[in-house]
């Protein structure tokens, strides 16, 4: 920084000055910084600390500059290197030299926790929003396709047949946790941790607790060393942007599956796919793809974090300066990614028969076979083996669990009678399942 250097003999290098500088981080903080001084001004002026009509000049000047942040033209200097140095300069062009007091009782170790707390609060509830809209477009998905049936796996191996609707709601599940655990972490983030100053707190009569309220913070730090240090909602914050990614990806990739030929259970529309510049009559799900891969990003901007706070020592330290980017670099991407993740839900379209046809395959009813044992009483241990033991016999005879007679079934359980071929139907398995949030018709319709 090249103000601020009365003390020194030499300008800062310029190598220097570009390297410690982080307004680039900080052209996302410009409203979060003037809130927050606009917040202090008020305070400082009620407490006697500066004269109303200072108190007034301040706060002109600050939404005179926020105006013109929210026109796009606040522009940092590098030489100021920060937000907080650039808005005081800016101030001081504009109103003179009662800009000079707005600085009392801060500190930027104070500020600049303040500023990011305020950033992740605002990016918690866009991506709530971005959540919700995701939620929107999932469930009308489901009730669109409400009736189709399709194989439920495990191990990506056939295991039963499910809902189509009762399958895409597991991600609306995924998500109505994300939105718990940002919800969850925004309660931590809501602490002002301005009037701590440096990390000793001031010796002025500040009221740390008004400006708290100012800026609608439930809470205020309790210990000023920790206030400046804290970035744990930063971590929370970014472990809930992963999980988020984690999610987003898994449906991106399940989606990329099923619309793949070798499955055909879903169509991706032509505004959410894009061809190869060499083979023509390719559709490839691009968008899924990227969002699936974009996880990782998010993931290494959490590692990138941790590695950053693991071993500080107690207080501020300037290397809390490369929390930000990752904070707001995550913020961005989930943030995306649940507009494009809406957007490719939407342009789904199920294959009835694809789907069906899979879900008819014979072996899909095995655990209903093993069922109906049960409901005649046979013990479930060995229900199962005796249905492994039918299962054998009609794979080495190559005849089709359908079509094996009647008389073959009771040679191994005399419970079997003719209703068992009823029980070679999907539709069929899946309303008979009637348990507390399964696959069951009737589940699934109380669900949506
Ligand atoms: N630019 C700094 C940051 O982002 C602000 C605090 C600087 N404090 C200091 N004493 N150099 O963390």
């Amino acid at each position: 920084m090249q103000v601020l250097r009365k003390a020194f003999k030499q300008p800062l290098s310029d190598v220097v000055t570009e390297f410690v500088a982080c307004t680039h981080a900080d052209a996302h903080l410009v409203k979060a910084d003037l809130t927050g001084s606009i917040a202090h001004a008020q305070m400082l002026a009620e407490e006697g600390l500066i004269s109303p009509s200072q108190g007034e000049a301040i706060e002109g000047g600050l939404n005179t500059l926020l105006a013109k942040a929210e026109a796009g033209k606040f522009e940092l200097k590098v030489e100021y290197e920060d937000v907080h140095m650039n808005v005081e300069k800016q101030l001081e062009e504009l109103i003179g030299s009662d800009a000079l007091r707005l600085h009392t009782a801060r500190s930027r170790n104070d500020q600049v926790a303040l500023d990011l707390r305020l950033y992740t609060v605002g990016a918690i509830d866009a991506l709530v929003d971005g959540l919700n809209f995701l939620q929107a477009s999932i469930l009308k998905s489901a009730k669109k396709h409400a009736d189709i049936v399709m194989p439920g796996y495990t191990h990506l191996q056939r295991a039963q047949p499910v809902l189509y609707a009762h399958a895409i709601l597991a991600f609306y599940e995924m998500f109505a946790r994300d939105i718990e655990r940002f919800n969850d972490c925004k309660k931590r983030t809501m602490v002002s941790p301005l009037g701590a100053g440096a990390q000793a707190g001031s010796g002025l009569s500040i009221n740390p607790q008004s400006v708290a309220k100012k800026l609608g913070f439930p809470q205020v730090f309790s210990n000023s060393i920790d206030a400046v240090s804290d970035r744990d909602f930063a971590a929370e914050f970014l472990m809930a942007c992963s999980l988020t990614a984690v999610h987003i990806s898994q449906m991106a990739e399940t989606l990329v599956i099923w619309s793949s030929s070798e499955f055909g259970f879903v169509e991706l529309a032509d505004n959410v796919t894009t061809t190869s510049s060499l083979m023509p009559h390719k559709k490839n799900p691009d968008p899924l793809e990227i969002a699936r891969a974009k996880s990782g990003a998010v993931i290494g901007d959490l590692v990138n974090l941790l590695v950053t706070l693991k071993a500080l020592p107690l207080g501020y330290n300037r290397d809390l300066q490369e929390t930000k980017p990752p904070v707001i670099n995550s913020a961005g991407i989930v943030g995306e990614a649940l507009k494009v993740m809406a957007c490719c839900v939407d342009a789904v379209t199920v294959n009835v028969e694809k789907t069906l046809a899979a879900a008819s395959d014979p072996a899909l009813m095995t655990t209903d076979l093993v069922e109906y044992l049960v409901n005649k009483g046979v013990p479930f241990r060995k229900a199962h083996e005796t249905i492994a033991e039918i299962v054998a016999d009609a794979s080495e005879n190559g005849v089709p669990l359908p079509d094996m007679e009647i008389e073959k079934y009771q040679g191994y359980a005399a419970e079997f009678g003719n209703d068992l071929y009823e029980l070679f139907n999907p539709k069929l398995s899946v309303t008979a399942k009637k348990s507390h949030g399964s696959t069951g018709v009737a589940e699934v319709k109380k669900k949506l």
